[in-house]
């Protein structure tokens, strides 16, 4: 495939044009206020296989299905009143619900993995908005970069990891929130967390009271069948920057290290070769920890080291992609246990 196509989505006609490209079953990145996706027709099984080919997604990791709204949702998974009332306070916003899947949803199969839950969201951004409305179809949606790498929070990061795999990128610019949405389970009377993100527990729990998260690690390897609650995507390895390795709660106290170390940094003082927030700010530290871990894996550091960094709020997603992006490929023993020969895929 020649380049994608680069759409600045202030100029005139070019939501047009990435409306278009989708209705005909083309992959088109989109911006969300979380991270870039990497949308298709959710009812189209062609476009769907090439964006798991273009992402070297493994098959058993489910797609999130975007709508407009809470109507979106209701014609394709049976809503609980849990999930209508975390709709209404939360959508449209960085909420994905897990809910079970109707049989008329018309969501092609790939979509949801082959599982009878599917996960829906109603992303925020105007731009991603203004899409799936005249798009009139559903889009499925994962995070437009490599499987198992950073997400894309700018456009250009979508060019660098799928530029030769995909037909067009929508760039509004820097995404807003920089980490991915909170998918919760809304199955049930209560919320689970299946992966943290930009909807914080707190913001959740002051809505629906105490949250319970999926302890993916307890699945005990091989032995167990799976049972949801699980979000296969967590199993998997993730958010590895391309050549450095990460090494997280390094505190410094001054000095400086020298190349080929870089250190991330959080809070006033101390030294760092970028401060994701030199305030102490988690929304800003959030908006930027994708696109600095990138620019330093750029530059050629071979290791990154990460200042500490609070778990309250969004610190919860933060150290959740660190975590992730501290772990290496293929999964290490601290890692969730695989829970199938096939989730060893390496990403
Ligand atoms: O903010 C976001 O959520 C971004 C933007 C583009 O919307 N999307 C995103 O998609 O992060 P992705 O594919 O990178 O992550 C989706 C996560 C994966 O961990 C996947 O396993 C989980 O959602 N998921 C999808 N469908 C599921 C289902 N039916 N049950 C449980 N987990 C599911
Ligand atoms: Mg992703």
């Amino acid at each position: 495939m020649t380049h994608a196509q680069c759409l600045d989505a202030s100029s005139p006609g070019a939501i047009d044009v990435a409306v278009a490209l989708l209705r005909d079953g083309k992959l088109v990145a989109l911006p969300t206020e979380t991270v870039y996706g990497l949308a298709a027709r959710a009812d189209d099984g062609a476009a769907l296989a090439r964006i798991f080919a273009a992402k070297g997604r493994p098959s058993i990791n489910p797609l999130i299905v975007h709508v407009a709204s809470a109507d979106g949702a209701e014609r394709l998974a049976r809503l609980t009143p849990l999930a209508r009332k975390l709709m209404a306070a939360f959508w449209p916003g960085p909420l994905t619900l897990v809910l079970d899947r109707l049989a008329d949803a018309g969501v092609h199969d790939l979509a949801c993995a082959g599982l009878d839950t599917i996960a829906v969201r109603a992303p925020a951004h105007p731009v991603a908005q203004a899409v799936i409305a005249a798009v009139g179809a559903p889009l499925a949606a994962p995070s437009a970069n490599r499987s198992g790498g950073l997400s894309p929070t700018r456009a250009r990061d979508v060019l660098d990891d799928l530029g030769d795999r995909i037909d067009a990128v929508l760039d509004a610019g820097d995404c807003a929130h920089g980490v991915e949405s909170t998918v919760v389970d809304a199955r049930g009377g209560a919320p689970v967390i299946l992966r943290p993100g930009g909807l914080t527990r707190e913001a959740l729990a002051a809505c629906v009271g105490p949250i319970e998260t999926a302890h993916t690690h307890v699945q005990s390897a091989h032995t167990q069948s799976v049972q949801a609650p699980i979000s296969p995507g967590q199993l998997l390895a993730h958010y590895a920057p391309r050549r450095a390795r990460v090494v997280l709660d390094v505190a410094l106290g001054g000095g400086e290290f020298e190349r080929p170390i870089a250190h991330l940094g959080f809070g006033p003082g101390a030294y760092a070769t970028l401060n994701l927030s030199p305030s102490g700010n988690l929304v800003e530290a959030a908006s930027r920890l994708f696109a600095y871990l990138r620019i330093l894996d750029s530059a050629g550091y071979r290791t990154i080291t990460v200042a500490p960094i609070p778990r309250a709020g969004l610190g919860e997603a933060i150290g959740d992609r660190l975590a992730r992006a501290a772990c290496p490929a293929p999964l290490a023993p601290r890692c969730p246990a695989p829970i199938s020969p096939t989730d060893q895929i390496e990403t």
